[in-house]
């Protein structure tokens, strides 16, 4: 078992633990939630989301990687022999997100090159859904694929695998090594020039003026702890995965509140640019900030194009850039959710890597394709919102209330990851993974649950969304079960338990 891949340095893990973390939930995301929850008021359930939640929960996927050293599935099956189904229905969240991520990357690549000559006109709304994704009448309706989103798509998927292919040094980490560097630069260009735009002040005010009447909603809070977990890379197997790849010594906690940090930071960069750059739409067009504001793909796809051509200089340069970074911190993350279910299967058949690239990824590339037709978008947008509320908060709460509860095993990963890092934790660690983030969860689930079955998400049809949000959902964690049910190669070492790991 200990042949083993690793990452090269502790600067390598770090970037692509960064790399996954900084994705498409921060630019295309964060703004807009943050905007719609109370803006400077959101950040107060941010932050708390973010430190009794986010950071706690990564320390605890990072020891469990490290010490159990293993994919999410062996991970859980070595922790507890009956735990194993919670590592493969991470790894299925994982894969059902792997498919829909793919095309908003190819969408944005798409994009990049539309900047160039502002292809979208003077209506980018109509470009966008008639024009690019040459969308169906109604939900349901899948009408054929559309060549101008098929392409990148392949092309995103081909990019993936062929860096998975090339294993965790030479493939994964050499990546990142390149792609953050040149992301974050590339973005803090973006955003100082948004800031010196006409009415980027107006936009700021908008972004960050508290509504503190807010607060107490809990839609807020459920919004907060939304975000933190899909931006964090928490809940769906991925950081459980990279830390597996870890040296026998390194360190943990601090490694955890670098990637929390960055990610944060990213984060708010990229809600001062987005806001920057509508504060001058605004003002373009002499209208208030909220006129213009809008959320997800709205944002990027459609409001972004709008402001790209009202720049006063260098628009196709602007824009290229601004869905460059999409296209980067969206492959970066790209890369580490595959990586969950090419390591997940390569741990459980000890199979070759290229065989589990091939079979496992390629899996996720042929049926990521669905997003290519004309249905593509309604699709997507379910079985985001379910796998996220039924997915990854789901599967998030199943791991604290097991390690924290049911097994009893907070405080030996405390020592394990005190035993390999400078910082140490302190039972506020125990206390927010066993009591703050459960009862937080558990709410949360709860009300997610009561909203989705008072009224149908987007209002789309029951029939579809039984189909393409309650049924991925389900799918996931069913095949969770099927999983479990195959057998181990018998190369594998359940018991790895790795005593060794606990060195001191
Ligand atoms: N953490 C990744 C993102 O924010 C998945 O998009």
């Amino acid at each position: 078992m200990e042949n083993r891949q690793q990452w090269g340095t502790r600067a390598g893990f770090i970037l692509a633990a960064v790399g996954s973390a900084i994705g498409l939930g921060n630019i295309w995301r964060f703004p807009a939630v943050a905007y719609e929850n109370g803006g400077g008021a959101f950040f107060f359930p941010y932050l708390f989301a973010l430190l009794t939640a986010g950071i706690p929960l990564l320390i605890l996927e990072f020891t469990l990687g490290h010490k159990f050293r293993g994919s999410s599935p062996l991970t859980f099956a070595r922790f507890r022999r009956t735990s194993e189904w919670l590592g493969w229905w991470q790894v299925a969240i994982s894969f059902v997100i792997a498919t829909y991520y793919a095309a908003i990357i190819a969408w944005a690549s798409s994009y990049a090159f539309f900047s160039l000559k502002q292809s979208w006109g003077k209506d980018p709304e109509s470009f966008f859904f008639n024009d690019y994704l040459h969308i169906a009448g109604k939900p349901g309706e899948l009408g054929g694929f559309v060549p101008g989103v098929l392409i990148p798509i392949i092309i995103v998927w081909i990019v993936t695998l062929g860096v998975l292919l090339r294993g965790i040094k030479k493939g994964i980490e050499r990546a990142n090594r390149i792609m953050i560097p040149t992301l974050v630069a590339l973005f803090l260009v973006i955003v100082v020039r948004a800031l010196t735009l006409d009415g980027a002040a107006q936009g700021l005010e908008a972004f960050f003026k508290p509504n503190w009447s807010q607060i107490g909603n809990s839609k807020v809070w459920i919004a907060a702890y939304g975000q933190i977990f899909f931006s964090l890379s928490i809940g769906f197997a991925i950081m459980i995965t990279y830390s597996s790849y870890l040296p026998k010594k390194t360190d943990i906690t601090n490694n955890a509140f670098i990637t929390g940090f960055a990610n944060s930071g990213f984060e708010l960069l990229a809600g001062i640019g987005v806001f920057a750059a509508l504060g001058f739409m605004a003002a373009q067009q002499g209208v208030e900030v909220k006129d213009v504001v809008s959320s997800g793909i709205g944002l990027a796809f459609i409001v972004f194009p709008k402001i790209i051509s009202e720049f006063p200089a260098f628009n196709g340069l602007f824009g290229f850039a601004f869905f460059g970074c999409l296209v980067l911190a969206g492959l970066t993350s790209l890369i580490s959710i595959v990586e969950t279910f090419v390591a997940g299967v390569q741990d459980k058949f000890n199979v070759s890597r290229s065989k589990a690239v091939t079979v496992g990824g390629g899996l996720a590339a042929l049926i990521s394709i669905i997003f290519a037709t004309k249905g593509g978008l309604y699709l997507l947008d379910a079985a985001d919102n379910f796998i996220n509320q039924f997915g990854i908060v789901l599967a998030g709460l199943v791991e604290v209330v097991l390690v924290a509860w049911i097994a009893r095993e907070l405080k030996s990963l405390q020592n394990h990851a005190d035993s390999m890092s400078d910082i140490k934790l302190g039972a506020w660690w125990r206390f927010c993974l066993g009591v703050v983030t459960p009862a937080i969860l558990g709410y949360m689930t709860i009300q997610n649950f009561i909203s989705n079955t008072k009224s149908n998400y987007e209002g789309y049809p029951t029939q579809f969304l039984l189909f393409s949000g309650w049924g991925v959902a389900l799918l996931a964690l069913v095949l969770a079960f099927v999983f479990i049910a195959v057998k181990w190669h018998k190369s594998v070492d359940l018991k790895g338990d790795s005593k060794e790991g606990v060195r001191l």
